[in-house]
């Protein structure tokens, strides 16, 4: 009897475990900032407006407050719209761009173009939080929910009791979580730039605060015409900034439409404006090059089989240690770019009206097999690109190498140029 008891306990506790494993599972279908509720403390709730002074000092007075409410995991991912009444007498502003709207494509719900502003920001962190002495937000939208995991009581007193680079007037934050990385900084968080370029041009005294890491950060900000002078590198634990501007963020992965078209026609404009084209005799094909992961076992053989193909086409290689030049001529003069799926891809921004985009994608994605990363696809929407989709031929997983099916890239090359 006993034995039977203690398996019953034992069945019960794996169907448990599998309830809880279940409902954790289905956790992501749930909007995150669901999840994530920001309630402030009574006593900052009290405090006089007047007392908001974006100095440093004000931590001092209700430090202890903010972080109580990270520790009570109170803390708001904002998804835009408008900032309810109690955050703008926390001296969090919003300011509606409605030409910069975008309405999902899954669930046809409309992302708004919002600027932000916040007085007397201290930004920390990977995830870019953003607190005064009454609120704490996060604007960016990737991994956003586990900012305040991140954020213990301790680590956040010594940043913010530790050295703080003080940032006076006004300061745009660009930064989210993954910022680091090309398609992150160039889709989601560059482009961002569209909403306040206004703001930019009119007040040549307002800066930027961005990851600058990515080898080619400062010659987009050059080629925007906003002077290195004013790009602040996010390489501090924490900054305070005297009045923070923050265009809102996409949905991690996606990209602002209205913004990308904006930023890339001014890019594009520029570059052609200062980089000296050679002139183009024949259609171009581009082939990017990835050297660690999902690189394309047969890159000679795929080559080889283009040029002899399509002898008239000019076949050249996007490689990781092209210069900016090289890169964004090579995408300008592109007809077609066959790529594996990785960042690379968000260099099509580059390319003109009429190119069509064969992206190779890893027969198992970071979600399993068939699961294909459609960023690209959205991006090459968004710029009005054909794309296409093609899967390696060998089980090419994240790190192995990926092999491109030659017969169907030559039959959507042949497709594109000659339109059969
Ligand atoms: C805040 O308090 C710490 C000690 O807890 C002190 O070292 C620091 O100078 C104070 N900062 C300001 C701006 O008053
Ligand atoms: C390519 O794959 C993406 C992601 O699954 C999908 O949204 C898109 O429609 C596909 N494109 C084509 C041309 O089939």
């Amino acid at each position: 009897m006993e034995w039977m008891l203690s398996m019953l306990n034992w069945q019960w506790q794996v169907f448990a475990l599998i309830l809880v494993s279940a409902a954790f599972l289905s956790l992501p279908s749930i909007p995150r900032y669901l999840l994530l509720r920001f309630r402030r403390p009574a006593e900052a709730r009290e405090t006089p407006r007047d007392d908001l002074t974006p100095e440093r000092g004000c931590w001092n007075k209700t430090g202890p407050l903010i972080i109580a409410a990270f520790r009570e995991l109170q803390l708001r991912v904002i998804s835009p719209g408008p900032v309810p009444p109690w955050m703008s007498e926390s001296g969090i502003h919003s300011r509606r761009v409605p030409q910069f709207d975008v309405s999902s494509v899954e669930d046809g719900v409309v992302d708004r173009g919002m600027v932000y502003t916040v007085k007397g920001a201290y930004v920390l962190g990977k995830h870019s939080v953003v607190f005064n002495c009454f609120s704490a937000v996060v604007f960016g939208r990737c991994r956003a929910h586990e900012a305040a995991n991140g954020l213990t009581h301790d680590t956040l007193k010594s940043l913010v009791n530790g050295p703080v680079d003080q940032l006076s007037g006004s300061v745009v934050l660009l930064v989210a979580m993954w910022g680091d990385n090309y398609f992150h900084f160039l889709i989601e968080n560059f482009m961002r730039l569209a909403l306040v370029y206004d703001l930019l041009r009119e007040d040549t005294s307002s800066r930027v605060l961005s990851h600058t890491n990515l080898k080619w950060s400062w010659r987009f900000f050059e080629l925007l015409g906003i002077d290195s002078s004013r790009v602040i590198p996010y390489d501090k634990p924490c900054f305070f900034v005297e009045r923070l501007i923050v265009p809102s963020a996409t949905k991690c992965g996606h990209s602002r439409a209205p913004a990308v078209r904006l930023i890339r026609n001014l890019l594009i404009a520029n570059i052609e404006k200062t980089l000296k084209l050679p002139m183009k005799t024949k259609p171009h094909i581009l082939i990017q090059v990835r050297r660690k992961s999902r690189a394309l076992s047969n890159l000679r053989a795929l080559s080889a089989r283009l040029r002899r193909s399509f002898p008239h086409v000019k076949v050249e290689y996007f490689r990781p240690k092209d210069s900016f030049e090289q890169a964004m001529r090579k995408h300008m003069q592109a007809d077609v770019v066959i790529a594996p799926h990785g960042a690379g891809l968000s260099n099509m921004v580059f390319c003109a009206k009429g190119a069509e985009i064969i992206e190779i994608h890893a027969a198992i994605g970071n979600r399993g097999k068939g699961d294909m990363n459609h960023c690209y696809s959205d991006l090459a929407g968004v710029i009005g690109l054909r794309k296409w989709n093609l899967t390696s031929e060998t089980i090419g997983n994240r790190r192995d190498g990926l092999t491109a099916p030659i017969e169907d890239v030559l039959r959507l090359v042949s497709a594109r140029l000659y339109g059969s």
